[in-house]
Parts: C-alpha cells; sequence; structure tokens
C-alpha cells in the first residue's frame, strides 16, 4: 500500500540535484530519477525532451539506461522528483521499465520539490504486469 512518509531520503536527494540538468524546453516541467543499484551503487536520469515530441524520454528511462550502461540489472531502490502540486505518478510506460529491473517490492519514493512524499513499489505501480510467462504459448 503507498505510504506518506517524511523521512529524509538520500536517493531523493540524488534525483533533486540532478533534476537541475533535466532538459524540458517544451513542457517546462523537469523530472530527476535515481536508483539504488543492488551493488548499492546510484544512478541517475532526467527528463530529455525533443522538438519532435514523442521522441523525448523520461527520468526514469535516463537512470535505468544509466544502470545497465553500467553492468547492473537490477535495482532495490528508487526515487523520483518533480515540482508538481502531488508526487509524480510516473507514466504508464515508465511503470513497465521500472517492472523490468525491480522486484515487486522495491520501494519506489515519488516527490515533490515542496517535500511531500509518496512510498510505493514497483508491485503497487504496476499490478497484473506483462511478463514473460505471458508469451508462453508462442514458444
Ligand atoms: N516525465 C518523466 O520524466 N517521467 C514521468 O514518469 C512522467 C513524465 C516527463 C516527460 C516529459 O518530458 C515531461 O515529464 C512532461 O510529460
Amino acid at each position: 500500500m503507498p505510504q506518506p512518509t517524511d523521512l529524509p531520503n538520500a536517493l531523493i536527494d540524488a534525483a533533486r540535484e540532478v533534476r537541475e540538468n533535466a532538459y524540458a524546453p517544451y513542457s517546462k516541467f523537469k523530472v530527476g530519477a535515481a536508483l539504488r543499484g543492488k551493488s548499492g551503487a546510484v544512478y541517475v536520469g532526467v527528463n530529455v525532451e525533443n522538438v519532435a515530441y514523442p521522441e523525448g524520454t523520461c527520468a526514469e528511462a535516463g537512470a535505468l539506461a544509466a544502470m545497465v550502461a553500467a553492468g547492473e540489472t537490477e535495482f532495490v531502490e528508487a526515487a523520483v522528483i518533480a515540482d508538481c502540486p502531488a508526487p509524480l505518478p510516473p507514466c504508464g510506460g515508465c511503470r513497465q521499465k521500472l517492472a523490468e529491473f525491480g522486484k515487486a517490492g522495491a520501494q519506489v519514493t515519488l516527490a515533490t520539490l515542496d517535500g511531500q512524499r509518496l512510498v510505493m513499489s514497483v508491485g503497487d505501480l504496476l499490478p497484473g504486469k506483462f511478463e514473460l510467462s505471458h508469451m508462453d504459448k508462442a514458444k
């Protein structure tokens, strides 16, 4: 179940810091994401927009790409932050991307710049996810 929290969190700090580098000239909506890999290393990402709008990428996707490029394929904790009225609900595509690399119990903290926090899990974000077993008949 989602839990509100006001605990300090180093991962949120990393997401807040990297958010400054977001490239969001079209939406003006900067997002920062940070992941803690199973190894303990932290990976960050920002949204990177494009004048051809569908080519833009989300902050979560950037952080996941950095993690995979570094040779890790599992995160144990994530944080996403934006300047919004309530903690940012990750988009549908990012929920599926997070579910690819995080177990159902992995914690995802959604944060706002003004200090709101909502702690969810990967499983909370994407119940009934599409997974490998759904393709069994195709084998
Ligand atoms: N955005 C993210 O980076 N993550 C999300 O989960 C939701 C949306 C970005 C994409 C786009 O650059 C901007 O926010 C507005 O949609």
